[in-house]
């Protein structure tokens, strides 16, 4: 081993890489605040453009200023003419992750503010980005299916207009308060892959659009923003509530994870998949269609009986998966979405950063050969 070095971190665990004011995640008890406000309450009674504002200035905005923000994040909504015309040459059969990361990519080659380091630049950026991700995701999706995509309304909120661009259609009340707390739920949560990758790609003074771009790539894989798709497909699988049992029994029995259980901070139900699950059930109570509430609850049922005492609970995506399929959004979408709602948590983690900037840059333990002699290739 390297002198210096005692033992390596894998996955960084529990390795603290900054200080925040953004987001505390309390493992233990299950809680979770945005800048000392509890998700409970923001859940309830607050908006995402509400969140995002907290977010990147740290305050809950006055009136006028929400207002201010909101018609800010509005303006910004269209994509450049240029941006969709190249969504149009994407492989349909991509993953829409990929296409999501392609399009932020071109994003960056339209915003005049994207290299300016500036503090107004980059909070110009910082909400193009946020009101931009969220279309270009609808965009995309909708281009993937072979649809038209949708131009944003003005007159809707952010969770509304997202619904309606991917849609068609204007939401219900109840359908743009659920989507609204679901970019509330996903805005923030301290340093997951995603926004370490961020960070990291930051740290060398890189933009924001690199960053996100960056953070798109991390929450694609099935340990982190990926799960909640395939949370949705294991309840299709399991088809029924009395089969959830049998099925938990043999994944664990082969060593397969259960998807939308299990984190590396929680160690109880995590705060979120419990919001989620009271909008399950009142959208299936008015849909009148329980089936998926109920499967996810047997499997919740079964993996407390055989895992709860190692301390593996739901997660987020146990029960967002169900409520995104209830409201009509396709599956392909969920990771999409949850980049788009998550481009503020990178962006303030990034500015936040950015005020006492250090260059990322760990170590890795050597363990392979000594020093030797390089061999020709004629005598190998
Ligand atoms: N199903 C079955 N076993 C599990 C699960 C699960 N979902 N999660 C953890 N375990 C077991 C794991 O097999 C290991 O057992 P053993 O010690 O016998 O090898 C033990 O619990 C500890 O697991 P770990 O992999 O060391 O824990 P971690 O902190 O690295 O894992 C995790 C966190 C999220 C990667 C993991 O729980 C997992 O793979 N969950 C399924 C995927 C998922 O739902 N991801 C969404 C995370 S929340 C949304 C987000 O932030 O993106």
């Amino acid at each position: 081993m390297n002198v210096g070095f005692e033992k390596v971190e894998k996955g960084l665990e529990n390795i603290a890489i900054k200080e925040t004011c953004l987001s505390n995640i309390d493992g233990e008890k299950g809680k979770l605040y945005y800048v000392g406000y509890s998700i409970e309450e923001l859940a309830e009674y607050s908006s995402y453009e509400e969140v995002c504002f907290l977010l990147l200035n740290g305050r809950l905005p006055t009136r006028n200023e929400l207002e201010k923000f909101s018609a800010m994040l509005v303006s910004d909504r269209s994509l450049p003419r240029q941006v969709v015309d190249a969504l149009r040459t994407l492989p349909r059969t991509a993953p829409l992750m990929s296409w999501l990361k392609t399009g932020v990519d071109l994003l960056s080659l339209y915003d005049q503010d994207a290299e300016k380091t500036d503090d107004e630049s980059r909070m110009r950026t910082a909400t193009r980005l946020i009101s931009k991700v969220a279309t270009l995701t609808a965009a995309a999706y909708r281009l993937a299916r072979g649809l038209e995509p949708v131009e944003p309304s003005p007159e809707l909120s952010h969770a509304g207009n997202f619904l309606y661009m991917v849609k068609g259609s204007s939401p219900s009340p109840l359908e743009e308060k659920i989507m609204d707390v679901a970019f509330i739920l996903h805005a923030e949560h301290e340093l997951p892959a995603s926004t370490t990758a961020a960070l990291v790609v930051a740290s060398t003074l890189s933009d924001l659009y690199s960053a996100v771009s960056a953070g798109i790539g991390a929450l694609k894989g099935p340990l982190h923003g990926g799960a909640n798709e395939r949370a949705l497909e294991m309840l299709q699988t399991i088809g029924s509530p009395d089969k959830a049992d049998e099925y938990v029994a043999n994944e664990l029995a082969a060593k397969r994870r259960i998807m939308g259980f299990g984190h590396r901070v929680y160690r109880s139900f995590d705060p979120r998949a419990r919001i989620f699950k009271r909008y399950l059930e009142q959208l299936s109570e008015r849909t009148g269609d329980k089936t998926l509430l109920q499967i996810a609850e047997a499997v919740e049922n079964a993996m407390m009986n055989r895992m709860g005492g190692r301390n593996i609970f739901p997660n987020i995506d146990l029960y967002s998966g169900p409520v995104f399929h209830l409201l009509g959004l396709g599956k392909e979408i969920f990771t999409p979405f949850f980049a788009a709602a998550r481009t503020v948590g990178w962006i303030a983690h990034v500015l936040e950063y950015w005020r006492d900037n250090r260059l990322i840059r760990p170590r890795a333990v050597y363990v392979g050969p000594e020093p030797r002699s390089y061999i020709p290739l004629d005598r190998r």
